[in-house]
């Protein structure tokens, strides 16, 4: 059993790290797996293994403590009404922008994707809505800290209750059956996305702004708002400069001084880095 002292600094080491509010309760509850950890990783005394950990951040076993803590929740078409939103009112606006300038790319990030949902269905609410003689590069960009579920991701392949809110027709026309109640997505959805690893509090400024649009839904609930700022600036600097930031409808940065602008469409507030919905 470790000392509530060395609970207290590996939950900050935690946080500090990944921005994941880590309960010391939770910790605690956790101890069986933390110690697991530890004897694999060949220290046998709490504070040896605290040390390696503070001084080695980016260690795997620091990163196999935090994955303990994600929350993976997501299926398929999430917050439809807000993706109804995005593809009836937004996307048509942002083609037409595109088109102006004579800009055949569009390019989207899914950040903190967990194991690729969105992604999938963002590729597929393109390649519904856009013609793609017109737009033949989209790119999906998903990204999220833990290992595990960018594997699943970049497999593609899915069963149960995440296909539940597919809209009829959608499987016959995206997925590929496999045996039992399994589906894979189709070569032309999953040729237009790619996964990666990648924590948002760490990351690098980009060296262009690359994307037209950010989703970043359900994640911000789990980050602190000094950590929510890091995280918008970051996301500031990676759009290009009409770009617009998605996030979910119970996400909450309205605490935040927020650098971007705000509009609404269909009933939902969208972010916006420029003059774009002005
Ligand atoms: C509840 S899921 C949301 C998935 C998807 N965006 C959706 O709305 O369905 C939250 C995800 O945030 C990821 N996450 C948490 N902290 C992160 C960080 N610092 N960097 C990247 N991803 C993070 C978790 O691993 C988890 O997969």
């Amino acid at each position: 059993m470790w000392h509530k002292g060395s609970i207290k600094s590996l939950s900050l080491l935690i946080e500090k790290q990944y921005g994941i509010r880590c309960d010391e309760n939770k910790l605690i509850s956790q101890m069986p797996i933390l110690s697991s950890i530890q004897t694999k990783a060949g220290f046998l005394r709490e504070e040896d293994f605290l040390n390696f950990l503070t001084a080695s951040p980016k260690s795997k076993e620091l990163i196999e403590i935090a994955e303990n803590f994600l929350i993976h929740e997501t299926y398929f078409f999430r917050e439809f009404k807000q993706l109804q939103a995005f593809s009836e009112l937004l996307l048509p606006e942002i083609v037409e922008q595109k088109k102006r300038k004579g800009d055949v790319t569009l390019s989207l990030w899914s950040a903190a994707c967990s194991s690729g949902e969105e992604a999938y269905t963002l590729a597929i609410i393109l390649n519904e809505l856009l013609d793609r003689r017109v737009f033949p590069s989209i790119r999906i960009y998903g990204t999220d800290l833990d290992r595990l579920v960018i594997d699943k991701a970049k497999k593609g392949s899915y069963a149960g209750r995440t296909l539940k809110d597919v809209p009829p027709g959608y499987l016959g026309r995206y997925f590929l059956k496999e045996k039992d109640d399994a589906y894979s997505l189709g070569s032309q959805i999953k040729g237009m996305c790619e996964f990666q690893v990648e924590n948002l509090l760490l990351t690098k400024p980009p060296s262009s702004q690359r994307y037209d649009v950010i989703f970043c839904r359900n994640a911000f609930i789990y980050f602190s708002d000094a950590n929510k700022k890091i995280i918008l600036n970051h996301f500031l600097s990676c759009l290009k400069a009409d770009g617009i930031l998605v996030i979910g409808s119970t996400d909450s940065i309205s605490k935040i001084e927020s650098p971007f602008s705000t509009f609404t469409r269909g009933g939902f507030t969208f972010y916006s880095k420029g003059n774009f919905g002005k």
